[in-house]
């Protein structure tokens, strides 16, 4: 994941940071920790720049659009400008097909997302192995125009379609024991083959506390611009949770497994001192390295003030009454 790092002096702040090419304070720290395992050749150098490839990826060629009729906005809606199809499919994390933002739509013919089951175990009265048309006919498809905050400091505004994570959930009957949900991405080095580096610990995984969960903004999400969700945007299921930091947003999910102890996530392992459970977006609490006060909206210029909870604090924040948010970030 990268960030032009919220500092004063940008060119100063890059010479520290990116000795060589590299303008990616986390790529920094993946560097630094490649060093250490003997991987440094899986990173590659480069600044970070918005990639335009007419054609790039895969998403055309993965299944027929939904037809979706126009619509008003609703409750859950943001107004603001939707950021362009191009824009939000050839600019993704999704180290799973490498580190650099073009990765994912360069190399996202090789994911296959049919036939794909989801594995459904853990604390619920139903354990299941389900397909994903069967898991996806089970409710009816919602759009929700959301915005994208990148714990490295950029941001995007997406219209997904899917439906909510709490009518998953709910139908699956946790049991008294369940309190946290967590998902786990596909392993498979044919189809990711950023997976043949241990760049981070395979598979992906991510959590949510259940009253996360069950949030209504919490949301399962199976297409994008009105078209089926292509490979480099996590298809055939995603998790996306529009308040919290953009990692939490687990791409190509096959297993959701409910649990009583907070489940690991992936970026939380690779850096616990960096990266939290919660990952709640907070302008005031800066990531060790760069400050969060600020974002850059991708397709814009300039950066805009990055709001508590990515703007969902009237939503939101009632999960959070008497937490330090400093301490659980
Ligand atoms: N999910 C998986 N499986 N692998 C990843 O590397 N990256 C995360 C998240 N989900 C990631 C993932 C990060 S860091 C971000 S910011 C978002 O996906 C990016 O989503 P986008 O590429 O659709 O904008």
């Amino acid at each position: 994941m990268s960030t032009p790092p919220d500092k004063k002096d940008p060119v100063a702040e890059r010479r520290i940071l990116t000795p060589g090419s590299n303008l990616n304070p986390r790529r920094e720290f993946l560097r630094t920790a490649a060093l250490f395992t003997g991987t440094v050749a899986a990173l590659g150098g480069g600044l970070e720049v918005l990639t335009r490839r007419p054609g790039a990826g895969s998403a055309e060629a993965q299944g027929t659009d939904f037809v979706r009729p126009a619509r008003p906005l609703g409750p859950y809606d943001t107004q603001e400008a939707v950021t362009s199809y191009q824009q939000a499919t050839t600019y993704n994390n999704f180290y799973e097909f490498g580190t650099d933002k073009s990765d994912p739509a360069r190399l996202a013919g090789s994911l296959k997302p049919r036939p794909w089951t989801v594995r459904i175990d853990g604390e619920v009265k139903k354990p299941q192995t389900v397909d994903i048309d069967t898991l996806q006919s089970w409710f009816p498809l919602e759009d929700r125009i959301y915005r994208m905050r990148c714990v490295e400091g950029w941001s995007m505004v997406m219209p997904w379609l899917g439906f909510p994570l709490a009518g998953l959930i709910r139908r699956l009957e946790p049991t008294g024991k369940a309190k946290y949900v967590q998902f786990t991405a596909l392993l498979d080095t044919k189809q990711f083959p950023g997976q043949r580096s241990n760049v981070l610990d395979w598979p992906y995984v991510e959590g949510l506390r259940l009253d996360e969960a069950l949030h209504p903004l919490a949301f399962m999400a199976v297409g994008l611009h009105g078209k089926v969700l292509p490979g480099q945007s996590g298809a055939p299921l995603r998790l996306v949770v529009p308040w919290k930091y953009g990692f939490k947003s687990i791409k190509s999910i096959v297993k959701i497994t409910l649990t009583e102890k907070q489940p690991q996530t992936t970026w939380a392992l690779a850096a616990p001192g960096e990266y939290g459970f919660y990952a709640n977006v907070n302008p005031a609490v800066p990531h060790p390295r760069w400050s969060q006060a600020t974002e850059r909206r991708i397709g814009e210029l300039g950066r805009r003030k990055t709001l508590p909870f990515n703007g969902y604090a009237d939503q939101v924040a009632g999960l959070y009454a008497g937490m330090d948010l400093r301490k659980f970030f």
